[in-house]
């Protein structure tokens, strides 16, 4: 099995890290650290706003980014493509700007119990504050959707808000043929896509999946923190409210008026994360190196070894959340170790070096569903190897003796 680790520096000061939190936060090959340095260190200007020589290097870098994203996911035009900080601002974005202008008293807002809370709690809010009902679709014990969504879609559904990969259960939602349903239910439904855990796990075509917005974060895909993206049709742009306003999103201002540029600068206001979003250009020029189908299927079948090494040594004792096989598992392992407290776990874990996220993963609603306060949770990642695998399963091993 080949890894990809020594693409990834932070090995090189941290040589024992058993880093298993990826899908908290992907860690950042060279290219993409280089090219910040780079920014910075070689041509730090402000995008847009000079005419000089570097920030016009800027502004072209900022762009090609653009285009890098659009192709990426299939947009049809780079202008689909609007920075924002993560995945959450898209979301609060699509909910502020577009919700507010089409969700009244009496209409629905539909999300999933998978949804992390920023793909649950925008839409809430908009629902509550707009009198709309809030309904959410239960999934079986196992985290799956409904196969059947002629129940859930009426014609007074504005907005249904999904997530691609949930960031507890950690298998792919067949979003397509759902997508397929809602839109024979009802054609007016506006869907929103979370894809923040989905980038690496198959190739996304916004235009065959027919989503009408998708959102995601650059650091989940091996690029820098602070920098998101949101995909959605220019129609749907073209009709939402601004949101954040300020420099840059405006055509004119004057005392009387303002008239606003079209998208996606009518969303981006004020300086951008110019150095991140150049650099989550070159994590999709390293993610297209290694491809997508390289990445996801190194993870499935790490995500396969471990699976049944973690079922072999400790049976019924650990409860994997998700379906109940090795098949499918996109890198994530989110389970209950007896009855042990999961920040009990994750703290012995971290003294064997291993890194790991306990409590509800900003999951709470599907805690609460499948029956569990909070669970630990291990992700896997291309510079992942058995190795750690085997000495994540040798510190749990030592985690039954101290808490049996
Ligand atoms: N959403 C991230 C996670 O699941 C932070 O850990």
């Amino acid at each position: 099995m080949k890894s990809f680790r020594k693409d990834f520096p932070i090995y090189v000061s941290n040589p024992d890290l058993v880093y298993l939190d990826s899908t908290a936060t992907t860690l950042k090959p060279k290219t993409v650290i280089d090219s910040l340095v780079d920014y910075y260190s070689n041509y730090s200007a402000n995008v847009f706003r000079g005419i000089y020589r570097i920030s016009e290097q800027a502004t072209e870098a900022y762009e090609s980014a653009r285009e890098k994203v659009a192709e990426f996911i299939k947009a049809k035009r780079s202008e689909e493509i609007i920075f924002t900080r993560n995945t959450t601002e898209s979301l609060n974005l699509v909910a502020y700007a577009l919700g507010r202008k089409i969700v009244s008293e009496g209409d629905e807002v539909v999300v999933s119990i998978l949804e992390h809370h920023s793909n649950f709690v925008p839409w809430q809010s908009l629902a509550f504050e707009t009198g709309a009902d809030f309904k959410v679709v239960e999934t079986d014990k196992f985290g799956t959707l409904p196969n059947d969504w002629s129940s859930i879609v009426t014609k007074k559904t504005k907005i249904v808000a999904l997530t691609f990969v949930s960031n507890v259960i950690g298998i792919p939602n067949p979003l397509k043929k759902i997508i397929k349903q809602i839109r024979a239910l009802n054609p007016e439904t506006v869907v929103v896509v979370d894809s923040a855990q989905a980038m690496l796990t198959s190739k996304i075509d916004v235009s065959d999946l027919d989503c009408d917005f998708l959102a995601f974060s650059g650091h989940k895909m091996f690029g820098p923190t602070g920098v998101g993206v949101l995909y959605g049709k220019y129609k749907l742009l073209e009709e939402s409210y601004p949101f954040l306003y300020g420099g840059e999103m405006i055509l004119s201002v004057s005392v009387a008026k303002t008239l606003f540029q079209d998208p996606p600068f009518k969303f981006e206001a004020g300086t951008p994360a110019i150095a991140e979003v150049i650099a989550l250009g070159t994590a999709i020029d390293y993610i297209n190196s290694v491809t997508v189908e390289q990445i996801s299927e190194y993870v499935s079948d790490l995500s396969g070894y471990c699976y049944k090494s973690l079922k072999q040594e400790f049976g019924e004792c650990i409860s994997i959340l998700g379906p109940q096989s090795a098949k499918s598992r996109k890198g994530i392992f989110a389970f209950k170790f007896f009855d042990f407290h999961p920040h009990d776990i994750a703290g012995i874990l971290n003294s064997y070096n291993i890194a790991v996220r306990a409590g509800h993963h900003c999951a709470m609603p599907l805690h609460n569903h499948l029956g569990y306060p909070a669970t630990v949770r291990a992700s896997l990642q291309i510079y992942n190897t058995k190795e750690d695998v085997d000495k994540f399963i040798f510190a749990l091993k030592q985690v039954k003796k101290k808490l049996s």
